[in-house]
């Protein structure tokens, strides 16, 4: 959001914090933009369920189960 405020530093840590703070984390970041557009790009992405998702909080955010998801190749019609 443009207008907000930066959220506090340790709100969100899925790359730990402090002097053992994970060293991939830009490149991590980076890969799952470059993944995530390739697979944007190349798919249409449905959900292949109609229950709805539930969030867990453990120590990452976590769907009770995993989703299944439904690829279709764009331009498959
Ligand atoms: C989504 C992907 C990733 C997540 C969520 C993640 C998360 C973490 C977490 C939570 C830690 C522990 C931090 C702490 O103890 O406070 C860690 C450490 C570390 N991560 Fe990652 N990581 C990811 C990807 C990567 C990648 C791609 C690399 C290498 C290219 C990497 C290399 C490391 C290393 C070397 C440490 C140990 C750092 C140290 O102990 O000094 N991680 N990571």
């Amino acid at each position: 959001m443009p207008d907000a405020l930066a959220p506090p530093r340790f709100a969100y840590m899925p790359f730990g914090a402090g002097p053992r703070v994970c060293v991939g984390a830009p490149f991590a970041l980076t890969e799952l933009v470059l993944v995530t557009a390739a697979l944007v790009r190349a798919f249409r992405i449905e959900l292949a369920q109609h229950r709805p998702i539930a969030p867990v909080g453990l120590v990452t955010l976590q769907p009770e189960t995993p989703p299944p998801f439904r690829l279709i190749p764009r331009g498959s019609g």
